[in-house]
């Protein structure tokens, strides 16, 4: 944590002066939804309440940071967009860099939270905990799920232990990997889960406990008496640049950028399933996409007529994406598929929208060559 600073400090009593100092960035969704009747949890305007509303229904916040509130947007996470993410990096990043901020919280709806994460987790370098909230319930709600949400948000960007893991996010009581989060349920409380890897760690009571992170720190231990410092299990792991390809890494040229929503290419989004025709792909590459992700089944499959499609698009220069419409995703190359052969890219474990962000964020920064983007796709 930083030295406060002693202007803002004046009249600041010594046991407040020295909590974390927590910027609240709020975007809308159902964390901030207000509804006529505390019995409706469905019907409700999503980001009708600003951050000191929010603040409000949590006194014991106080004892634990001193927060000061930061209105980015009030929408349904639904109508989040290229602009939105644009907007929402560079606030983050002005705000990480005040010397009188120590770590951020953003409060978002729970429908693209997983795709919001994933992009600032691209575009931001490592330092200052960042951490998006979220709830499953409206604010007026019986037994809102917000407040407590938000209590362990707030202690968990305090805690310094939460520095240069990447962006996180914290729903009762877990803390996941941006990367790895996915909506699971679509009314649950309960409603995310990281199916790749599990959550790193848990938030209760205002105190922190790491999981997997603690497992990865005993793989370092034992990589660091083997042999292979640089193997690429590590790289994996730890996001460390394999040997001769800096340049390529993605996130490098990222947290570099500043990017304009103009620059981020058309992709889409399509899916197998029984039946599907080729129609979507082909209007697809009438309109001039650059990029198509294929939610396929299992492996990233798809039927005859889907193949042929994405065979067009390969040959009129589209980048195509095998991921899957599985719930836990792992699509690997060059097995159920010839991806090399057929000219397409294999998602690993990103799921389709996930893997929509990638591309669409390796595009504009100049990647646009098959094997490169797969080489992107197996770091990510
Ligand atoms: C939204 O995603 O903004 C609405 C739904 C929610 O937050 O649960």
């Amino acid at each position: 944590m930083t030295a406060p600073s002693s202007s803002m400090d004046i009249g600041v009593p010594a046991a407040v002066r020295s909590l974390p100092r927590i910027a609240l960035l709020t975007t809308g969704g159902t964390i901030a939804g207000a509804a006529a009747s505390e019995s409706d949890s469905l019907r409700y305007a999503a980001g009708a309440l600003g951050g000191d509303a929010l603040l409000r229904a949590v006194p014991a916040l106080a004892r634990i940071a001193q927060i000061e509130t930061i209105a980015v947007a009030a929408i349904d996470s639904k109508d989040a967009d290229p602009a939105f993410w644009c907007a929402l990096t560079e606030t983050v990043r002005a705000t990480r860099a005040r010397d009188d901020i120590d770590g951020i919280v953003i409060t978002h709806g729970t429908d693209t939270l997983e795709e919001s994460a994933y992009w600032l987790d691209l575009m931001l370098a490592a330092g200052k905990p960042v951490v998006l909230t979220a709830a499953m319930r409206p604010a007026t709600a019986l037994s809102a799920d917000g407040p407590a949400n938000l209590f362990d948000a707030v202690t968990l960007a305090g805690d310094t232990s939460a520095r240069d893991l990447g962006v996180l996010v914290t729903l009762q009581n877990r803390i996941h990997a941006a990367r790895d989060i996915v909506k699971v349920s679509s009314h649950a409380l309960d409603a995310f889960a990281s199916p790749a890897g599990g959550p790193l760690g848990w938030v209760q009571d205002g105190r922190v406990g790491w999981l997997r992170r603690r497992h990865l720190a005993s793989l370092t231990a034992r990589d660091e008496t083997g042999s292979t410092p640089s193997s690429p299990l590590r790289q994996t792991l730890f996001g460390e640049v394999p040997s001769g390809a800096s340049g390529d890494r993605l996130e490098a040229r990222l947290h570099v950028r500043r990017l304009q929503p103009s620059d981020l290419p058309d992709v889409e989004v399509v899916v197998q399933y029984g039946g599907a025709s080729p129609h979507l792909i082909d209007a697809l590459l009438t309109h001039g996409v650059r990029g198509i992700v294929v939610a396929g089944t299992g492996n990233g499959t798809v039927n005859a007529a889907l193949m042929a499609a994405m065979q067009r698009a390969v040959a009129a220069g589209v980048i195509v994406i095998r991921s899957s419409r599985a719930a836990d995703v792992h699509v690997s190359a060059n097995a159920a598929v010839d991806d090399d052969g057929e000219g397409f890219v294999a998602s690993g474990t990103l799921n389709p929208y996930k893997a929509r962000i990638r591309l669409m964020l390796a595009l504009a920064v100049g990647l646009s060559e098959r094997s490169a983007m797969q080489a992107c796709f197996n770091l990510a």
